[in-house]
């Protein structure tokens, strides 16, 4: 006999999605959304009263790096167990990770080898993973055509990093013009590696060695300068960009231009540059100062304030965490001069929280807060409408947030490995209640489940390969059918 379907109703929420928000109740079934609106519970069912709180669509961070190896052999803090612990923690039911082939190493080897040592580790959220290339030669290239089989739909270069990481224009552009004719979308780490390495060595020349000359020598016109150039030629080839980690105004407004003349140009920013910025760094001791470093650093309070504001007017679409957490007492590296610390921070826990808190502070409604944290990224994924909503056949990823509730950002609360959190102490209004991932109850009342993991490899689909894009992966997009035919019935 087969086994009775594991269902849960969860009644008396408010429903948000993307495209809007009404009073609903949500059944899951064997891990989807089987039913929306006014519903009775069945014999036997766990019933998840969310009365007074938002019901809304797992979130879906674009940019982790969990468990990866920098510079050669310095490993990130998160492991999955704890990686994909702390993303659940924070109401993040599915990220998108990385996987850099070795020198030499077949790409499907290394994405193969990167699964296997994933699913080990048991996560607790479901994972995709982008393709990163550093510098690739035809042979490389030739080697994209197996992507969209395995399930990689996009792959990512680094224009900073001279001689670890960076790809040179030409490198950068073949890759653009095979991912336009495959469907792959293309990530750019925007900075000017070069001019930032001679800012280097002029810093370190006249002696200046503290953290904070880490953002000195990486000044917003080397952002937007890459941003620029990734957006013409990806223009060029045809290809759909996706700028990582937007830091600046000045970059941004690279982005707004290119999208304004027709390209298919997406960015993203984290939730470090909308609350930390660059005074956190100045005149700071080693240590204090240190924890903020990462690339793009943290940027002014104008920059903020423009970051904040493009998220709610579509000049940015995604919030991600780019997750890379480095031990304050280990790895992080405060010794010695800026070029030693390891840049990089946590953030897969908090994002989501950061991300409401605009709510409150009038930067965008609460759909827009679910569109940029949840519903874009996963069209951008290739993984909508299975993630990225609350509609009938979708996963049952569901996150109940207490508006009422209150959440203090904390190191000595959080999920992650990690020692230290630069967010340490800021508090926001609203707290995750409930995370269900894939119909499993992974977070009740605020306590993670260890029982309930379970997270599975996310084969992500293409874009449609064509020559000519625009911004319309992820413009205002219709309503989604199935939730707005389940409330009409609910309100008949
Ligand atoms: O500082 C950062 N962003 N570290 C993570 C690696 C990267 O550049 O994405
Ligand atoms: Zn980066
Ligand atoms: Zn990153």
């Amino acid at each position: 006999m087969s086994e009775p379907a594991r269902r849960t109703l969860v009644r008396g929420g408010t429903v948000v999605t993307a495209a809007g928000s009404a009073v609903a109740d949500v059944r899951l079934a064997d891990g989807t959304i089987v039913e929306i609106g006014r519903l009775e519970a069945g014999p036997g069912e766990e019933v998840v009263d969310a009365a007074g709180c938002y019901v809304l669509p797992g979130g879906v961070d674009f940019h982790t790096h969990i468990d990866a190896v920098f510079r050669g052999s310095i490993r990130t803090a998160d492991d999955w167990r704890t990686g994909s612990a702390a993303a659940a923690a924070g109401g993040t039911t599915t990220v998108v990770d990385f996987c850099r082939a070795e020198d030499g190493q077949p790409l499907a080897e290394a994405i193969g080898e990167w699964r296997d040592r994933v699913a080990a580790q048991d996560p607790w959220i479901d994972y995709g993973v982008h393709a990163i290339l550093v510098q690739p030669d035809e042979e490389r290239l030739a080697e994209l055509d197996a992507l969209p089989g395995l399930g990689v739909a996009s792959v990512k270069l680094y224009l900073a990093y001279p001689g670890r990481m960076m790809s040179d224009d030409r490198a950068l552009f073949r890759t653009m013009q095979r991912a336009a004719e495959l469907g792959l979308l293309v990530l750019v780490h925007a900075e000017n590696g070069h001019a930032i390495d001679v800012l280097v060595e002029e810093a370190l020349a006249a002696g200046h060695v503290e953290p904070e000359w880490h953002g000195h020598t990486r000044p917003p016109l080397t952002e937007a300068e890459a941003v620029s150039r990734a957006t013409v030629l990806a223009r060029i080839a045809g290809a759909e960009l996706y700028v990582v980690h937007l830091s600046s105004l000045r970059a941004l407004e690279e982005v707004r231009r290119a999208a304004a003349d027709g390209a298919g140009v997406h960015a993203e920013t984290c939730s470090h540059y909308l609350v930390l910025d660059e005074s956190m760094l100045a005149g700071a001791p080693r240590e204090e100062a240190a924890r903020y470093v990462c690339s793009p650093p943290t940027r002014s309070k104008d920059d903020q304030a423009g970051l904040w504001r493009a998220l709610g007017d579509g000049g940015i679409e995604v919030l991600a965490s780019d997750h890379c957490p480095f031990a304050l007492r280990g790895e992080k590296i405060v010794e010695g001069d800026f070029t030693h610390i390891m840049n990089g921070l946590p953030g897969v826990e908090q994002r989501l929280m950061i991300g409401y808190s605009g709510v409150a502070r009038g930067a965008y409604s609460i759909e827009r807060f679910v569109d940029i944290t949840s519903t874009t990224p996963a069209r951008l994924a290739g993984l909508y409408p299975r993630k990225g909503g609350i509609a009938i056949g979708s996963d049952a990823d569901l996150v109940i947030l207490d508006p009422a509730g209150r959440t203090r950002f904390s190191a000595e609360t959080h999920h992650s490995a990690v020692d230290y959190l630069p967010y340490e102490g800021i508090e926001v209004d609203g707290a995750i209640r409930d995370v269900f991932a894939g119909g499993r109850r992974v977070l009740r009342d605020g306590e993670l489940q260890p029982a309930a993991r379970g997270g599975r490899f996310l084969a992500r689909s293409t874009i449609a390969p064509t020559a000519s894009r625009g911004r319309r992966l992820s413009e205002p997009h219709p309503p989604e059918p199935h939730v707005l035919e389940q409330r009409r019935g609910a309100t008949s």
